[in-house]
């Protein structure tokens, strides 16, 4: 009898823990989904900037275009530490090819306060719950320095939005710096260490 006893207990110890390995594979191919998402999204809106720059020179904005340029960079280091991280995961990028559409400057700088709001608000935040909750530390890394990016560069496109409305775009930061390791976008000098990832200034890409 006590030999049967062991046994049903033995048989629902392997269960629960069954049970338990299956839920972390599920968490940890819902975080793989995520990095690919971000990977998809970071390499279209690099992409997306580097267009709206060239339409912004050609519409006579040039301090707009420097702001898309900066930006379009950052995103590329976004894309790259995404990639990174699903290689370190096992996993592979797969080929992304941008879709997106040119418009006036005014409204391409009112798509990228939207695609930013977006990252800031829905998808930054639900996918470092999914990396925190499955703890992939490495997607955790890469979703935070973009993250606290986004909500700098939305607040950048906002302000350039409101400077072109008003007609005072020319008075715009004429130079930006931007961390390689993290895409942090600095106006101006940024600081002799970069503010998300402590990345020194000599390693930062300045356009201007
Ligand atoms: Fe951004």
């Amino acid at each position: 009898m006590k030999k049967y006893f062991m046994l049903s207990v033995a048989l629902l110890v392997l269960l629960a823990s069954a049970k338990v390995m299956a839920s972390d594979n599920a968490a940890r191919t819902k975080v793989i989904e995520d990095i690919k998402a971000a990977f998809t999204g970071e390499t279209t809106a690099s992409a997306k900037y580097a267009a709206y720059a060239k339409k912004a020179k050609a519409e006579g904005y040039p301090k707009i275009a420097l702001l898309f340029e900066a930006a379009s960079k950052s995103e590329s280091i976004h894309a790259g530490n995404h990639k990174a991280a699903l290689e370190q995961l096992g996993e592979k990028a797969g080929e992304v090819t941008p879709k997106f559409e040119v418009k006036s400057t005014k409204e391409n700088l009112e798509d990228a306060v939207k695609g930013e709001t977006y990252e800031v608000t829905t998808m930054y935040p639900g996918f470092i719950k999914d990396a925190n909750e499955a703890n992939v530390s490495i997607a955790l890394i890469s979703f935070n320095y973009a993250y606290q990016t986004e909500q700098k560069h939305k607040v950048m496109y906002t302000n350039a939005l409101k400077m072109l409305e008003e007609k005072k775009e020319k008075s715009m930061p004429s130079q930006y710096e931007v961390c390689t390791t993290c895409g942090n976008t600095y106006e101006g000098t940024a600081p002799a260490r970069c503010g998300i990832s402590m990345t020194p200034r000599d390693r930062f890409v300045t356009f201007q």
